[in-house]
């Protein structure tokens, strides 16, 4: 199996066990890591809405849990007409752990049907550098 078809597998896995009562929409997550490894993850709500946590958000803490710290590439999943792409905020968590090459695949339960480089999704991020310019 590729990297990519275990990502996606991972990602529909874990979206079963997503949390979320309120907004009904199931997201699922896997990422793949620097190390090789595929760490998933699922959107879990909060009664107290902004306590809530996206599916990218669970598999980048199961990632650094592990003590790694690359993403290669990351999945995201969910159903709907439309492919969703990681919220602004995640955005900005996945750009914490990325580089140049890191690969954000979107899909729908019945694969990944699109492909891009972080950089396309957050092209102007507030960075490192910005700290120190
Ligand atoms: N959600 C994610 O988990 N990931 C995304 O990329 C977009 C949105 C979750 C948050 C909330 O639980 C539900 O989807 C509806 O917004």
């Amino acid at each position: 199996m590729s990297d990519k078809d275990a990502l996606f597998r991972t990602a529909l896995e874990y979206r079963h066990n997503a949390y979320a009562p309120y907004s009904g929409f199931a997201v699922g997550a896997a990422i793949l890591g620097g190390n090789g490894k595929i760490y998933g993850g699922c959107n879990v709500e909060n009664i107290s809405y902004p306590c809530g946590t996206c599916a990218e958000a669970g598999a980048i803490a199961a990632m650094n849990a592990d003590g790694e710290r690359l993403i290669k590439a990351i999945v995201v999943v969910a159903d709907g007409k439309d492919l969703i792409t990681p919220c602004g905020a995640c955005l900005q968590r996945i750009l914490e752990f990325s580089d140049t090459n890191t690969t954000v695949y979107l899909a729908n339960l019945e694969g990944i049907k699109k492909s891009y480089k972080l950089g396309q999704l957050l092209p102007v991020a507030f960075h490192e550098e910005s700290l120190r310019s």
